[in-house]
């Protein structure tokens, strides 16, 4: 007999019907007469209750039927007299799969903390919570392709090695076959590379945007979508080791264009939430964050706030002059802390804010230089609880402008003349951003530590499961 999942076992239409459904106990209770249990099959954050007449089954064969067994049930599905749920399935066969001792099963029935179950990585997504995420996770990896196929962006395929740094913060892993307790060196005692795996030093990506031009440059409008790596050493509820990052790029768009892109995707993404993800949403707003659904309906309805850095700056000054305290000082130049961007999007707007034309000095050497030769067109986009969802710019696509930011920036070029070439033949204006994938997921699930919105995150020290 064919299997249901749970997540169809709700249609009215099926009601009366002899259905076969397997999945993990969540719950058994009950008494001599009948038994209950809660059956989930990670389709659908609803679990299914079994009734089992004790008068067809004996007691020894319910015995393993504990918390996180996996079980296959036979029976007719009914109406259901009991509050919480539409039907229910009287069972009539039982077969058990995998038993779950009580006494080292971790799951059991009482809440547990996102700190226990993080060490729990391997067996956290049998929980309502981590179902509920994982589930809204696999939504907006969907949302993101449809988007940008309805868009006609194509999905191109960054390399996940690579030689450049492209954010040039010295913050990559090195990937190596090289015997570490036996290196080859120079006069000057650094590493030769050249009888390495690519015979030159090589990295795990900081970011697919370098090769992300040059596709757009070739095909128009592209976006990127895969593993990030990022060597630093912020041990913060929003910083991972290994994160997913999307990175649309777009020929021949300007400032403006860039902005309503990023305005128009992070709406469509949190729309699809609303209108796919309603069991799940539902669910996470119930037991974690009570405002997480209005918060998402506002967002889509707002329209985001358009900031000049320098206009953010004069906002934080007058509130410190208006007695306002913030831990770091805030001055023009100055790389703005998440206390500041929580500030003015939380207090002073209270909507998402687009921050644009920062001072070159804080920002990658790919920005373009506005006329004033101080500030370029980069933008962040800022998000209530979250602080920077998106990081973005126009690109310098003038081959002088470009190669001077990158002396004054001693961006070793060495291996970058592939990049340049975009600049030397048929260059042109061009435009793209990065959207942290987490970082969304976060905004989306209302969970508050990035850890709890990737199946297994990497930091510092901790790179287990
Ligand atoms: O602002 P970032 O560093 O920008 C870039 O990498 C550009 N090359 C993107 C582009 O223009 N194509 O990173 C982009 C986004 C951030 O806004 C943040 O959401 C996320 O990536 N991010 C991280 N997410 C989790 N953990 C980390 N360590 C992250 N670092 C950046
Ligand atoms: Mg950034």
């Amino acid at each position: 007999m064919k299997r249901t999942k749970i997540v169809d076992i709700f249609a009215p239409e099926l009601i009366g019907n002899q259905v076969s459904v397997k999945g993990w106990v969540r719950t058994r209770r009950g008494n001599k007469q009948v038994q209950f249990v809660a059956l989930n099959d990670g389709s659908t954050i609803k679990n299914i209750q079994i009734v089992f007449d004790m008068a067809k089954f004996d007691e020894e064969q319910l015995k393993p039927v504990t918390t996180g067994a996996s079980i296959h049930v036979i029976g007719q599905l009914v109406e259901s007299m009991g509050k919480g749920q539409t039907c229910e399935i009287q069972a009539e066969s039982l077969e058990i799969y995998g038993t779950a001792d009580p006494d080292t099963y971790p799951l059991q029935k009482k809440g547990h903390t996102f700190e226990f179950l993080r060490e729990k990585a391997h067996l956290r997504p049998r929980t309502n919570t981590f179902g509920a995420i994982f589930r809204i996770r696999h939504h907006m990896a969907i949302a993101i392709h449809q988007f940008f196929h309805d868009h006609g962006f194509f999905y191109f395929h960054t390399p996940i090695i690579t030689a450049s740094d492209c954010e040039g913060a010295g913050q990559m892993f090195q990937v190596t076959t090289k015997n570490l307790y036996d290196l080859k060196k120079d006069e000057n005692g650094s590493i030769i590379y050249d009888d390495d795996f690519f015979g030159k030093q090589a990295s795990l990506t900081v970011s697919g945007q370098l090769e992300g031009e040059l596709a757009a440059t070739a095909l128009g409008s592209i976006y990127t979508f895969g593993p990030t790596f990022r060597a630093e050493n912020s041990n913060t509820p929003r910083h991972l080791a290994e994160f997913w990052m999307v990175e649309p790029e777009v020929a021949f768009a300007d400032l403006n264009d860039l902005m309503d892109l990023e305005e128009e995707f992070i709406k469509y993404c949190v729309n699809w939430a609303l209108n796919n993800c309603k069991d799940d949403l539902e669910f996470l707003n119930n037991m974690i964050d009570k405002g997480l659904i209005e918060r998402l309906q506002e967002v889509v309805k707002t329209e985001f706030v358009r900031l000049p850095y320098t206009e953010g700056i004069k906002i934080l000054e007058d509130a410190i002059a208006a007695g306002k305290k913030f831990e770091f000082p805030v001055y023009w130049g100055c790389d703005l802390a998440s206390e500041h961007e929580r500030y003015l999007v939380e207090e002073h707007f209270k909507k998402p804010v687009i921050m644009t034309d920062y001072p070159k000095d804080i920002k990658a050497f790919y920005m373009k230089l506005n006329a004033d030769g101080k500030t370029v067109q980069g933008t962040d986009v800022l998000f209530p609880q979250i602080g920077e969802i998106i990081g973005g710019s126009v690109r310098e696509e003038s081959y002088d402008k470009l190669m001077t930011r990158i002396e004054e920036m001693n961006i070793p070029m060495k291996d970058m003349w592939w990049y340049l070439d975009t600049r030397r033949f048929g260059t042109v204006p061009h435009a793209g951003f990065g959207l942290g994938f987490e970082r969304l997921l976060l905004f989306v699930t209302g969970m508050t530590n990035i850890r709890d919105v990737i199946p297994f995150p990497r930091t510092p020290n901790n790179a287990e499961f």
